[in-house]
């Protein structure tokens, strides 16, 4: 469904963020029909660039990140007739009365401003914004993490943002909620009535969450250091996919219903007192990689680039139901998963060791090959007796979306235009990431008044091995993170 026509004022448009993600988001929203061509998306950065020197930017980032042979020719000069450019200072009065002239006002159109921008400059952004008369009551502001490195920080920002913008308006980004199978979650979960008389401690023997990713910090080292795994991923990404996992069905798929549920989730996160329970590592050097602290440029860092952790969602639905979560750098393999094991049959039927009955395991794989899977237990085919084996029921969404011809749509596309269209449901409120902050925390003052360094671990391992024993010690073990 087409959107209305709009104005989306990006600042810091000439950064990576822009160029890697917005720009070709956009520009396949708008080859799809979503994004009308009356559309105008205004670049604000202190670049000495004019309009057609922006385009031609915009030009190459999409060569670059959507492929020069995948673009279509009438759509990418639709698109880049809709960019237009202003020389701004963000920090200073220069050029805003040039972004004011180029927004006209006579039109009631959707008006966004995404900030695009280093962290450290949400709060005089958004104060210039208000300050210069440029957002209306049902203007939309943009951010994305870090909101913040710990609760304080979080809470200034909540609070700097509120003395601008009212809640309504501010749609802070968790890019994993964007993400097609991470919506389909709620689709797995309130869609169908299968589930959901499962979907708690009685049938539910754990629960694991793995973001896993086979690249280092890259070029971001020196930027990552001192932040490390839990603010980058946990705090964020795995707490969002343990609240969408654990909540309760909202009444309906709004934003404040669907908000209200995670919040209650987060609140219930049983505070993690015991340190064996979180695990953290950092990669080390391999032939030809290097480790972490050169990355970082930092030989005595004590950032990590794993976690992995045991955590429960203190409730009714979830006592005594162990969520581990793990996420790190230069892992085996780049596998996002969410593994839902449910409690195994009660009694068996079946006679001596072939008569063993496998776990249920309802599989989610978040990335990449999206898809669920079902682990079940059959009796393995042929005529030679009854043994029972494990099989899969294997739902592979690129098959789908393949059949109807279409691509899996990056994460920002849907969040751009839910900005647009004024659906904060996917989008964090306020007091979400105050809560995740809070629980988180107390894990990151007690690792720092313990002052030890994390373990070290092999690239291209599962990450080191007091993980494995964590879950080993409960008499489980992770799944595989295979590609
Ligand atoms: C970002 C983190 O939020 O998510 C990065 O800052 C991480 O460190 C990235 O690499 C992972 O996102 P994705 O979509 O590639 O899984």
């Amino acid at each position: 469904v087409p959107v209305d026509p709009f104005d989306l004022v990006v600042f810091g448009a000439t950064g990576d963020l822009a160029r890697r993600k917005l720009i070709p988001a956009l520009y396949h929203r708008l080859h799809d029909g979503q994004m009308p061509d009356e559309a105008r998306i205004v670049g604000a950065a202190r670049g000495e660039l004019d309009r057609d020197g922006f385009r031609r930017m915009a030009d190459a980032a999409l060569e670059e990140f959507v492929g020069a042979g995948e673009l279509d020719p009438d759509a990418r000069r639709r698109f880049l007739s809709t960019i237009d450019y202003v020389r701004l200072d963000a920090l200073s009065s220069d050029g805003w009365g040039q972004l004011s002239a180029a927004l006209p006002d006579a039109d009631e159109r959707p008006r966004a401003f995404y900030l695009s921008v280093a962290p450290r400059f949400f709060g005089q952004v958004a104060e210039r914004v208000h300050g210069a008369g440029l957002a209306r009551p049902d203007s939309r502001i943009v951010i994305e993490k870090p909101l913040g490195h710990d609760l304080a920080s979080a809470r200034a920002l909540n609070a700097c943002f509120a003395g601008h913008f009212g809640e309504h308006q501010i749609y802070r980004i968790d890019h994993y909620l964007g993400k097609e199978t991470v919506q389909n979650l709620m689709a797995l979960r309130f869609a169908n009535a299968l589930f959901e008389p499962l979907w708690n401690a009685r049938h539910i023997d754990h629960v694991q969450i793995t973001v896993a990713e086979s690249v280092g910090v890259e070029k971001r080292g020196p930027y990552y250091d001192g932040i490390g795994a839990m603010r980058d991923m946990v705090q964020n990404h795995l707490l969002q996919l343990l609240c969408l996992i654990a909540m309760e069905p909202p009444a309906r798929f709004e934003p404040d219903a669907v908000r209200d549920e995670k919040l209650k989730v987060l609140r219930a996160l049983a505070p993690v007192t015991d340190l064996e329970a979180v695990v953290r590592g950092q990669y080390a050097a391999a032939n030809g990689t290097p480790a972490y602290a050169a990355d970082a440029e930092s030989a005595e860092s004590r950032t990590e680039t794993f976690v992995a952790l045991k955590t429960e969602v203190a409730n009714w639905r979830w006592s005594g139901v162990p969520f581990y979560l793990r996420t790190g750098k230069r892992l085996r393999a780049r596998v996002s998963e969410i593994a839902i094991a449910f409690k195994p049959a009660p009694h068996s039927i079946f006679p001596g060791s072939a008569g063993r009955t496998g776990q249920n395991v309802l599989a989610i794989r978040l990335q990449p090959d999206e898809g669920i899977t079902l682990g079940m237990t059959i009796k393995d085919p042929g005529p030679g007796g009854l043994r029972l084996a494990p099989a899969e029921l294997d739902m592979t969404f690129a098959d789908r979306l393949a059949q109807a011809h279409l691509r899996m749509p990056d994460a920002y596309e849907r969040l751009v235009m839910d900005v647009i269209r004024g659906d904060q449901t996917l989008f964090m409120r306020g007091d979400e990431v105050e809560a995740a902050w809070a629980w988180v925390d107390p894990i990151i003052a007690a690792w720092d008044e313990r002052g030890d360094r994390p373990a070290p671990y092999d690239p291209g391992s599962s990450g080191p091995e007091d993980a494995l024993m964590l879950m080993h010690r409960d008499g489980r073990r992770w799944r595989e993170i295979a590609a």
